[in-house]
This record gives structure tokens, sequence and C-alpha cells, in this order.
């Protein structure tokens, strides 16, 4: 009898549970004394691997969404589940922690350290790492992944802007955080740097990150899985992407362009 207990107990921990989970949030900002309502009745569940990308007008409540999602600011009322753990349960400590671990932010405008090269501007938040630090090692790792190994010394200043976004995706890897918010990661970039960032996105998903990506543009939105569209606060539509972009850098296409020519 016991076994069976057990083994019924094992089974239930293996089904996949939603790593954000939100029901009925809504967040109401205050000035003074009128109230402006960011986001009514949000319900909605993001799956381990998954790679989201959110869209709508200007307005609509994205930024405050990712605010919450983030654990950066907290729901008026609702609730919100991070892997499993309810946020607003959690003192601020333990949600800054958590941030920490489980998050990396990528945002629109790139928010480096101009007086820092590219290693320290991905070192910077181990500064504010509790517990066994990773070593300077994990630095240049993270330069490695997003391609930049040959730009570790380089300043903001010395860098393209696709390069300096590259630099805020690794500093934010630098905890090998499971989940990567991005508010507009290429806001500020033109097509061609904007399809390296959604390159170097692509492959964190499927080396298993889950991403969740706010963006304005439809063709970047294709590059994600899933696109959930945002309008009045309030979740207008939840679909699938059929036809999936996959972002091949430039870099790479006039490699195999040469090759094939
Ligand atoms: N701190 C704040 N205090 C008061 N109102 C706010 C605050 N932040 C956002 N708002 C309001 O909440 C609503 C949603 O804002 P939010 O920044 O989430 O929109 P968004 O979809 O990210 O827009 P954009 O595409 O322009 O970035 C807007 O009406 C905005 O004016
Ligand atoms: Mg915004």
């Amino acid at each position: 009898m016991r076994l069976f207990g057990n083994r019924r107990a094992s089974r239930a921990k293996q089904e996949p549970k939603p790593l954000l989970e939100l029901h009925d949030l809504t967040k109401i900002y205050r000035q003074g004394r009128v109230e402006v309502p960011a986001l009514t009745g949000v319900t909605l569940k993001v799956w381990p691997g998954e790679f989201v990308a959110i869209m709508g007008p200007s307005g609509s409540g994205k930024s405050t969404l990712m605010n919450m999602i983030g654990c950066l600011d907290r729901p008026t009322s609702g609730k919100y589940l991070l892997d499993g753990s309810d946020a607003g349960q959690m003192s601020d400590a333990r949600l800054a922690d958590i941030r920490n671990r489980k998050i990396g932010f990528v945002f629109q405008s790139f928010n480096l350290l101009g007086r820092m090269n590219a290693i320290h501007n991905v070192m910077l938040p181990l500064m504010y790492c509790r517990g066994p630090r990773p070593p300077r090692s994990a630095a240049r790792h993270a330069l490695e992944t997003v391609g930049l190994a040959h730009r570790v010394k380089h300043t903001p200043m010395e860098l393209s802007g696709g390069e300096q976004q590259r630099v805020a995706i690794a500093r934010a890897l630098i905890n090998d955080p499971p989940i990567i918010f991005g508010d507009e990661p290429t806001g500020n970039l033109d097509t061609k740097n904007s399809v390296e960032i959604m390159a170097v996105l692509q492959r964190l998903n499927d080396a298993g990150k889950t991403i969740v990506m706010v963006t304005h543009e439809q063709e970047i939105a294709e590059h994600a899985k899933r696109i959930l569209r945002f309008r009045d606060g309030k979740l207008e539509s939840d679909e699938q992407v059929t036809a999936r972009r996959v972002a091949v850098p430039a870099s790479a296409a006039t490699q195999s362009g040469a090759a094939a020519g």
C-alpha cells in the first residue's frame, strides 16, 4: 500500500506545472484622487520552455504586466504564482531574492554603465547576489553565449546598439535564471540588429530558457511561439504562432551565402 502511495506521489510530482500563473490580476495606479486602471482581470499561464510575445497599443498595460510578473511591483488584487510560489505572500526581501535567482531582465534602453567594459557590466548583478557568487568565468561564458567573446574589454561607446543589447542579455544570464523577461528589447534597434537579438533569444529558448517579451512589431513577435495581445488593460487574444520565423543573423547569412556562391 505504501509503495503504491509513493508511486502516486512521484507521478504527481512529474506533471508539468506552469512557471507563471496569473488569476484575475488587476493593477490600479493611484495619482492623488484619480485611479488609473492599468490591468483588469488578467488570467493566464506560461509553461516552462515557452517563448511568449506580448503585444498591444501604447498604454494597454504591457509594461505594467512585465513589472508584475517580474516581481518589480505588486498587483492591486488577484493572484500571481511564480514557479508555484504566491508572490503576493512574499516579503520584499524574498521577492528580491527570487527575482535575482529566477529572472533575467532586458530592457529597451540597454542600461549599461558607460565607464565599465562589457565583462564588468555583465558582472554587475553579482554585487547584489546573496550566497555563493558565480565566478568571473561565468561572465565570460555569458558573453560567449551571446557571441561577444571578442568584445569583453569594449565599453558601451565602443559597441554597436545590437552588441550593447547582447551585453545586456549576457548580464541577464549571469545568475543562470530559468526565465528571461524583455520589455521591447529590440525597440531601439534597426532591423538587422533586431534579428541578431531574436537569434540570441531563440537560441536561449532552444536551450530551455522561458522567454516573455514585449514588442510593438508583428514581425518580431512572430519569432516567438505564442502571442498575447492586450487592449485597455485586458487580455484580448492568446494565440500560438503557426508559421514561426527563424532569425538568421546577417553574419551567418553572409557566410552561408558565400559558401553557396
Ligand atoms: N506609475 C504610474 N502611475 C500612474 N499611471 C501609470 C503608471 N505607469 C503606467 N501608468 C498608466 O497605466 C497604463 C498602462 O501603462 P503601461 O506603461 O503598462 O503601457 P504599455 O502598454 O507598456 O505602453 P507602451 O507601449 O507605450 O510602453 C497607461 O494608461 C499609463 O498611463
Ligand atoms: Mg511599455
